[in-house]
């Protein structure tokens, strides 16, 4: 199974309606989110780097009219600085998919936790230590783990069910819930 196809399935799996997503960029795992059901709200985080980001959030709102927020700046600074924001959501599911160096997947998934209701969904992608870009969240993974903040459900490697994230792979994502 893909992961935007595996995304929007947890989605119906879980009945989840408002998700936190890290990591927006060209909008495809934003768009498979809301095409899941109806009723569900995405907010988005990204820093915005990437010309194509506007495009794609003008596409976003094209297709899901009023259903999609993306804030812009270091998810560092943003996520505790939406915390404060009186009007937001407690999140149903929280998909960590931004910065991938240690210290910032490490905060992701921290302020997440923060932003979700107890016993959200979470899902990281990128549990693969055998690529550089997939030593931080690999890291910061285990290390939620480890730290009773996360409890991990599923791993995929290419799609598949595995116990544990293992070499070879190309796409790695884990789903866990915030405890
Ligand atoms: C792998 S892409 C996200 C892909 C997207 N989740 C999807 O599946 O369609 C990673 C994104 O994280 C963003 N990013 C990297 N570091 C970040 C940070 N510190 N704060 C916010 N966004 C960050 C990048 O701008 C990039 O768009």
């Amino acid at each position: 199974m893909e992961e935007q196809e595996y995304l929007a399935e947890l989605v119906r799996r879980t009945s989840a309606r408002t998700i936190l997503e890290i990591g927006f960029n060209a909008g495809l795992s934003s768009q498979a989110l809301l095409a899941a059901a109806p009723d569900i709200r995405v907010v988005s985080f990204d820093l915005g780097d990437h010309a194509y980001v506007h495009q794609a959030k003008e596409y976003v709102d094209r297709r899901f009219p009023g259903r999609h927020e993306l804030i812009l700046g270091d998810s560092r600074t943003t996520l505790p600085r939406y915390a404060a924001r009186a009007d937001r959501p407690l999140f149903d599911l929280a998909f960590v998919d931004g910065g991938h160096e240690v210290e910032v997947a490490r905060a992701d998934l921290r302020n997440a936790r923060a932003l979700c209701r107890p016993g959200a969904h979470v899902v990281i992608d990128d549990l693969t230590p055998w690529r550089p870009w997939g030593v931080g969240p690999t890291a910061a993974w285990r290390e939620a783990i480890a730290d009773g903040l996360i409890v991990q459900e599923e791993v995929l490697v290419d799609g598949v069910l595995v116990d544990e994230p293992s070499e070879p792979g190309d796409r790695v994502w884990a789903w866990g819930r915030f405890l």
